[in-house]
């Protein structure tokens, strides 16, 4: 929920500073600032706002250059978003600083025993008790009062710790929050994800949660919160710095729209070879597969659209019993697992708080867990028995995209490899369902070709206050989606609902100043889904039909209409939905001049509960 971005070594301008932040802004953006040292004094500048406004603020000291440094942009959890609860946070003399992201749960009983002992709180925050409690017990070593400081903190806490008492160190400490070292050629950093570093290095440590880390300008040091020391565990990143760019795009949304078949293509030949689907790290034998009946999926936002997505293949062609819910939801019921069910979670980041709780509670029941992830160093990843990575690329638009039908895809793979061990798919199904499969990016690009179209209709579209998203069967989940799109970046009140739904309530919200998405492939449903458009239509709903070309019916019943490839199998329909949809809520949001990437109130990552 909020970016974290240090840095120690060789003198580096306050504008590289500046740049490896700006790359984590999708954490969060109501607020941010920057401490820095050298000659033992304190640099501040931190304000309410994007990071735009704070380098204006700082234009003429961007040349300026420090050796040590934190800076942080944040996602308001305990105080408003203004200036004097944004990060870093300060002691009462003012020579220790902090920056963190997440929650600390205790902070309230913490504060009120610190005031007691004369510390003076200016900022409503709960970071702010982390910096006195460290100050509480300095005494001459600032990792020792770091130690001392983390052992009464109770939440989840990624930090990082300066002082102008020890120039020579930054601190990083990790539970429960991201936070990754980054091994530069003339110096040392600390970021929250790996966007922010990729400008300096590919060389890179993973923190695990209950480490310690102390930064020097030229040897990292990596402890346990009881003062073991640890190995360092350097991996190498094979993402490259423009991967995280815009470059010619407007909109970080806009390309990542863009790349979806590229990133289709490249997992189906990663994972397909011939008429055989392998997945290096699934880590779940085939006698596993064969055996297990029951399926529980648990995930948040566009990735649970996903997981429900599976839950109608797994069962139409795995013959599975599939529960699924959101991991906020999941995590708090007692669930009744059997050995040799499958807990199968979703999550673009790999740090979603709910999910990490949900696959944490999966497993004190010894169930199994496969992830489907795109980032390898997360802490679902490596919480997980198994995994499916989603190669889609880091995604920066809050509103994920290209994430969706990667997830969707690995899903899909996953179905019919898993049909395929169970023997309920014939091997002429699976194969011709393999190769559809391998033509969806084809596909997708069709749709793409008809941005121009899409954005003349969501330009109409765009009056109106209320929209509806309407699906049968394996599109209703694609409904679900395609009102989470359109609402979450045109701020629009949009809601997905299974088309059969309608009569009993929704229909009650038809008139002409409705915008009412209905999405009509000619599949088994499309005849029931013809009925409810025909209702729609004689109250006047205003209908934008998501058809195939070969559509005779909702074309003619629809005011606007945007086509999609027709499919043999049309259960791989919400791969091209998505599509459609992502550049309809996209083009709305446009129109209305919205934030597209950083939507207000929104972040990339939902790190705290
Ligand atoms: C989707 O557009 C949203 N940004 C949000 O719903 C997101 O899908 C959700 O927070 C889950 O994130 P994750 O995939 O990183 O777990």
């Amino acid at each position: 929920m909020c970016g974290i971005f240090g840095y120690i070594g060789k003198d580096m301008p306050v504008a590289s500073y500046v740049e490896g932040l700006s790359r984590l802004e999708y954490r969060g953006y109501d607020s941010c600032g920057i401490a820095a040292i050298k000659n033992g004094e304190f640099f501040i500048r931190k304000r309410q706002g994007k990071i735009n406004q704070l380098k204006c603020e700082l234009r003429d000291e961007l040349n300026s250059q420090y050796p040590l440094a934190i800076l942080h942009t944040r996602w308001a959890t305990h105080g408003k978003p203004n200036q004097i609860n944004s990060h870093p946070h300060f002691d009462c003399k003012k020579q220790i600083s902090v920056v963190h992201n997440g929650i600390i749960e205790n902070y309230l009983s913490l504060k009120e025993e610190l005031i007691r002992q004369g510390h003076k709180f200016v900022s409503e925050t709960d970071t702010e008790v982390i910096v006195h409690l460290i100050e509480k017990y300095y005494s001459g070593s600032l990792e020792d009062a770091v130690f001392a400081a983390v052992k009464k903190l109770s939440g989840s806490f990624a930090l990082s710790v300066i002082s102008t008492r020890t120039p020579d160190e930054l601190i990083g400490v990790r539970k429960g929050s991201p936070l990754i070292i980054g091994l530069g050629r003339d110096g040392n950093f600390l970021a929250s994800d790996i966007p922010a570093i990729l400008p300096f290095t590919n060389k890179v440590i993973y923190l695990k949660d209950g480490e310690l880390a102390i930064l020097k300008k030229d040897e990292v040091k990596i402890f346990s919160f009881d003062k073991k020391p640890l190995g360092a565990r350097i991996e190498k990143i094979s993402i490259h710095p423009q991967d995280a760019e815009k470059k010619h795009y407007e909109h970080f949304m806009r390309k990542e729209i863009f790349e979806q078949p590229e990133v289709l293509r490249k997992i189906f030949s990663l994972y397909v070879t011939g008429n055989t689907i392998r997945f290096p790290q699934i880590n779940l034998k085939n006698p596993f597969l064969k055996k297990v009946k029951n399926v529980f999926i648990a995930a948040c936002g566009t990735a649970y659209h996903a997981g429900y997505i599976a839950k109608y293949f797994l069962e139409k062609y795995c013959d599975l019993d599939v529960e699924i819910d959101t991991s906020s939801e999941f995590r708090y019921r007692k669930i009744n697992f059997h050995t040799g069910d499958l807990f199968i979670t979703i999550s673009q980041s790999g740090e979603t708080a709910d999910t990490l709780s949900a696959v944490r509670e999966a497993k004190k029941k010894g169930v199994k867990v496969l992830s489907i992830c795109n980032v390898l160093g997360s802490s679902l990843v490596k919480e997980s028995d198994g995994l499916i990575f989603t190669y889609a690329g880091p995604e920066i638009g809050v509103a994920s995209t290209k994430a969706y039908t990667a997830q969707i895809m690995a899903l899909l793979l996953f179905c019919l490899h898993t049909a395929h061990i169970r023997g309920t798919l014939s091997r002429k199904s699976f194969c011709r369902m393999l190769k559809e499969l391998g033509q969806i990016p084809r596909y997708q690009k069709e749709i793409l070709g008809k941005e121009k179209e899409i954005k003349t209709i969501a330009k109409d579209f765009s009056r109106f206050g209320c929209f509806l998203f309407l699906g049968r069967g394996i599109n209703f989940p694609s409904a679900l989606e395609g009102a989470l799109k359109l609402k979450e970046i045109s701020y629009i009140p949009a809601e997905g609902y299974p088309a059969g739904e309608m009569k009993h309530g929704p229909i009650a919200l038809i008139d002409e100043y409705r915008g009412v998405i209905c999405i009509a492939p000619q599949d088994d449903l499309y005849d029931k889904m013809i009925s409810n458009i025909q209702e729609i239509k004689a109250r006047k709903g205003k209908i934008l039909g998501i058809v195939n070309r070969t559509d005779t019916q909702a074309s003619r019943l629809s005011d606007e209409l945007i086509y999609i490839p027709g499919l043999k199998y049309q259960d791989f329909s919400p791969l091209l939905v998505a599509v459609a949809l992502q550049l309809f809520a996209y083009h709305v949001a446009k129109n209305l001049g919205r934030e597209i990437d950083q939507p207000r109130n929104l972040a990339k990552s939902v790190t705290v509960e």
